[in-house]
Protein backbone atom coordinates (compact mmCIF):
# COMPACT_ATOMS: atom_id res chain seq x y z
CA UNK A 1 0.00 0.00 0.00
CA UNK A 2 1.24 3.46 -1.13
CA UNK A 3 0.20 6.68 -0.04
CA UNK A 4 1.38 10.37 -1.03
CA UNK A 5 1.76 11.51 2.89
CA UNK A 6 4.05 8.51 4.05
CA UNK A 7 7.84 8.08 3.05
CA UNK A 8 10.08 4.89 3.37
CA UNK A 9 11.98 5.39 6.71
CA UNK A 10 13.30 1.58 7.01
CA UNK A 11 12.16 -0.23 4.16
CA UNK A 12 11.20 -4.35 4.81
CA UNK A 13 14.27 -5.46 3.61
CA UNK A 14 16.34 -3.67 6.29
CA UNK A 15 13.72 -4.95 9.39
CA UNK A 16 13.92 -8.39 8.71
CA UNK A 17 17.62 -9.07 8.48
CA UNK A 18 17.69 -6.45 11.96
CA UNK A 19 14.67 -8.81 13.20
CA UNK A 20 16.77 -11.79 12.51
CA UNK A 21 19.76 -10.32 14.60
CA UNK A 22 17.40 -9.22 17.43
CA UNK A 23 16.37 -12.96 17.68
CA UNK A 24 19.26 -14.66 17.65
CA UNK A 25 20.26 -12.24 20.51
CA UNK A 26 17.42 -13.50 22.72
CA UNK A 27 17.90 -17.14 21.52
CA UNK A 28 21.65 -16.63 22.94
CA UNK A 29 20.60 -14.82 26.05
CA UNK A 30 17.28 -16.48 26.89
CA UNK A 31 18.85 -20.92 26.26
CA UNK A 32 17.19 -23.15 28.76
CA UNK A 33 14.89 -20.69 30.72
CA UNK A 34 11.12 -20.47 30.34
CA UNK A 35 10.30 -17.61 27.91
CA UNK A 36 6.87 -16.23 28.17
CA UNK A 37 6.96 -13.14 25.10
CA UNK A 38 4.55 -11.17 25.52
CA UNK A 39 3.10 -8.92 22.04
CA UNK A 40 1.51 -5.72 23.08
CA UNK A 41 -1.04 -5.46 21.33
CA UNK A 42 -2.15 -3.50 18.92
CA UNK A 43 1.09 -1.84 17.21
CA UNK A 44 3.15 -5.08 17.81
CA UNK A 45 1.15 -7.45 16.08
CA UNK A 46 3.52 -7.95 12.91
CA UNK A 47 6.78 -7.95 14.52
CA UNK A 48 5.63 -10.03 17.50
CA UNK A 49 4.99 -12.47 14.36
CA UNK A 50 8.33 -12.05 12.64
CA UNK A 51 10.18 -11.60 15.45
CA UNK A 52 9.08 -15.16 17.79
CA UNK A 53 9.32 -16.86 13.64
CA UNK A 54 12.86 -16.58 14.12
CA UNK A 55 13.59 -17.06 17.74
CA UNK A 56 14.83 -20.53 18.08
CA UNK A 57 14.02 -21.27 21.55
CA UNK A 58 10.72 -23.54 23.44
CA UNK A 59 8.74 -20.34 24.24
CA UNK A 60 4.81 -19.05 24.88
CA UNK A 61 3.31 -16.30 23.33
CA UNK A 62 0.67 -13.73 25.25
CA UNK A 63 -0.97 -10.35 24.30
CA UNK A 64 -1.86 -7.93 26.20
CA UNK A 65 -4.05 -4.73 24.73
CA UNK A 66 -2.77 -1.14 26.39
CA UNK A 67 -3.96 1.64 24.62
CA UNK A 68 -3.16 5.24 25.76
CA UNK A 69 -2.90 7.81 22.54
CA UNK A 70 -6.30 7.26 21.97
CA UNK A 71 -7.01 8.70 18.08
CA UNK A 72 -4.36 11.13 18.23
CA UNK A 73 -0.74 12.02 17.26
CA UNK A 74 0.49 12.46 20.71
CA UNK A 75 0.45 10.06 23.68
CA UNK A 76 -2.31 11.04 26.21
CA UNK A 77 -0.24 9.84 28.92
CA UNK A 78 -3.06 8.00 30.26
CA UNK A 79 -2.65 3.97 29.95
CA UNK A 80 -5.34 1.54 29.81
CA UNK A 81 -5.25 -2.17 29.74
CA UNK A 82 -8.04 -3.44 27.10
CA UNK A 83 -7.23 -6.85 27.27
CA UNK A 84 -4.97 -8.81 29.76
CA UNK A 85 -2.93 -11.67 29.28
CA UNK A 86 -4.35 -14.76 29.85
CA UNK A 87 -2.14 -16.70 31.48
CA UNK A 88 -0.06 -15.85 34.89
CA UNK A 89 3.58 -15.39 34.72
CA UNK A 90 4.77 -16.29 37.80
CA UNK A 91 8.46 -17.46 37.97
CA UNK A 92 8.58 -17.14 33.73
CA UNK A 93 10.79 -14.93 31.82
CA UNK A 94 8.79 -12.02 30.59
CA UNK A 95 10.41 -10.49 27.13
CA UNK A 96 7.79 -7.46 26.34
CA UNK A 97 7.93 -7.36 22.40
CA UNK A 98 7.01 -3.18 21.82
CA UNK A 99 6.68 -1.56 18.54
CA UNK A 100 7.85 1.70 19.69
CA UNK A 101 9.08 3.63 23.03
CA UNK A 102 8.02 6.71 22.78
CA UNK A 103 7.32 8.99 25.87
CA UNK A 104 8.37 5.66 28.27
CA UNK A 105 4.63 5.89 29.99
CA UNK A 106 2.71 3.23 28.08
CA UNK A 107 5.99 1.11 29.49
CA UNK A 108 6.66 2.52 32.93
CA UNK A 109 3.02 1.85 33.81
CA UNK A 110 3.07 -1.87 32.00
CA UNK A 111 6.45 -3.06 33.84
CA UNK A 112 5.19 -1.75 37.30
CA UNK A 113 2.17 -3.55 36.72
CA UNK A 114 3.88 -6.98 35.71
CA UNK A 115 6.35 -6.67 38.43
CA UNK A 116 3.23 -7.39 40.86
CA UNK A 117 2.77 -11.25 38.99
CA UNK A 118 6.12 -12.61 40.75
CA UNK A 119 7.89 -12.79 37.22
CA UNK A 120 11.17 -14.72 36.91
CA UNK A 121 12.31 -11.59 34.77
CA UNK A 122 11.09 -8.64 32.92
CA UNK A 123 13.17 -6.82 30.15
CA UNK A 124 11.86 -5.07 27.14
CA UNK A 125 12.26 -5.69 23.32
CA UNK A 126 10.98 -3.09 20.78
CA UNK A 127 11.31 -2.42 17.33
CA UNK A 128 11.90 1.15 17.14
CA UNK A 129 12.63 3.52 20.30
CA UNK A 130 12.28 7.48 20.17
CA UNK A 131 14.46 8.64 22.86
CA UNK A 132 13.67 12.33 22.25
CA UNK A 133 10.50 11.92 23.13
CA UNK A 134 11.47 10.36 26.66
CA UNK A 135 9.54 12.20 29.30
CA UNK A 136 10.23 8.78 31.86
CA UNK A 137 12.90 6.61 32.48
CA UNK A 138 12.79 3.06 31.10
CA UNK A 139 15.32 0.62 30.65
CA UNK A 140 15.21 -1.33 27.08
CA UNK A 141 17.30 -4.54 26.67
CA UNK A 142 16.83 -4.99 22.83
CA UNK A 143 16.24 -1.94 20.29
CA UNK A 144 15.83 -2.77 16.82
CA UNK A 145 16.33 0.57 15.64
CA UNK A 146 17.05 4.31 16.76
CA UNK A 147 14.55 6.66 15.12
CA UNK A 148 14.38 10.39 15.17
CA UNK A 149 11.50 12.72 16.45
CA UNK A 150 8.86 12.02 13.77
CA UNK A 151 5.65 10.40 13.48
CA UNK A 152 6.05 6.62 12.48
CA UNK A 153 3.42 4.64 10.74
CA UNK A 154 3.15 1.39 8.81
CA UNK A 155 4.55 -2.37 10.05
CA UNK A 156 1.89 -2.62 12.58
CA UNK A 157 1.97 1.32 13.90
CA UNK A 158 -0.62 3.59 13.49
CA UNK A 159 -2.45 7.01 12.76
CA UNK A 160 -6.25 6.69 14.00
CA UNK A 161 -6.31 2.90 13.17
CA UNK A 162 -5.11 3.41 9.99
CA UNK A 163 -1.71 2.81 7.69
CA UNK A 164 -0.68 -0.32 10.47
CA UNK A 165 -0.84 -3.11 7.14
CA UNK A 166 1.76 -0.68 5.16
CA UNK A 167 4.76 -3.12 5.08
CA UNK A 168 7.49 -0.88 5.75
CA UNK A 169 7.95 1.86 8.63
CA UNK A 170 7.19 5.50 7.28
CA UNK A 171 7.35 9.07 8.56
CA UNK A 172 3.80 10.37 8.24
CA UNK A 173 3.42 14.09 6.76
CA UNK A 174 0.28 15.69 7.64
CA UNK A 175 0.19 18.10 5.32
CA UNK A 176 2.29 16.12 2.24
CA UNK A 177 5.97 15.10 1.50
CA UNK A 178 8.01 19.12 2.23
CA UNK A 179 10.06 19.57 -0.69
CA UNK A 180 13.91 18.66 0.03
CA UNK A 181 12.89 15.92 2.17
CA UNK A 182 15.81 13.95 3.52
CA UNK A 183 15.65 10.13 4.87
CA UNK A 184 16.52 10.87 8.58
CA UNK A 185 18.94 9.57 10.48
CA UNK A 186 18.17 5.95 11.67
CA UNK A 187 20.85 3.82 13.87
CA UNK A 188 21.23 0.08 15.13
CA UNK A 189 22.37 -0.04 18.75
CA UNK A 190 24.39 -2.81 20.33
CA UNK A 191 22.33 -5.45 21.51
CA UNK A 192 24.57 -6.83 24.80
CA UNK A 193 21.85 -7.73 27.32
CA UNK A 194 23.27 -10.98 28.14
CA UNK A 195 21.41 -13.20 30.20
CA UNK A 196 18.42 -11.82 32.53
CA UNK A 197 18.71 -11.06 35.92
CA UNK A 198 16.52 -12.86 38.63
C1 LIG B 1 1.75 3.00 21.13
C2 LIG B 1 2.83 1.92 21.10
C3 LIG B 1 3.27 1.84 22.53
C4 LIG B 1 3.07 3.26 23.04
C5 LIG B 1 4.38 3.95 23.09
O1 LIG B 1 0.54 2.40 21.46
O2 LIG B 1 2.35 0.70 20.65
O3 LIG B 1 2.51 0.93 23.27
O4 LIG B 1 2.18 3.90 22.12
O5 LIG B 1 4.23 5.29 23.46
P1 LIG B 1 4.84 5.94 24.78
O6 LIG B 1 6.25 5.47 24.94
O7 LIG B 1 4.80 7.42 24.46
O8 LIG B 1 3.96 5.59 25.92
P2 LIG B 1 -0.90 3.05 21.18
O9 LIG B 1 -1.47 3.60 22.44
O10 LIG B 1 -0.81 4.00 20.01
O11 LIG B 1 -1.78 1.77 20.80
P3 LIG B 1 -1.59 0.72 19.60
O12 LIG B 1 -0.42 -0.17 19.96
O13 LIG B 1 -2.89 -0.01 19.60
O14 LIG B 1 -1.34 1.50 18.33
Amino acid sequence: MRDERVTVLIDEARIAERVAVLATAITRDYAGLDLTVIGILKGSFLFMADLVRRIDLHLTCDFLELSSYGDGMASSGVVRINKDLSQPIAGRHCLVVEDIVDTGLTLRYLLENLSTRGPASVRVCTLLDKPEGRRTEVDVSYVGFRIPNAFVVGYGLDLAQRFRNIPYVGVYHPGGVPEGHGVPDVSEPHLGAGRPQT
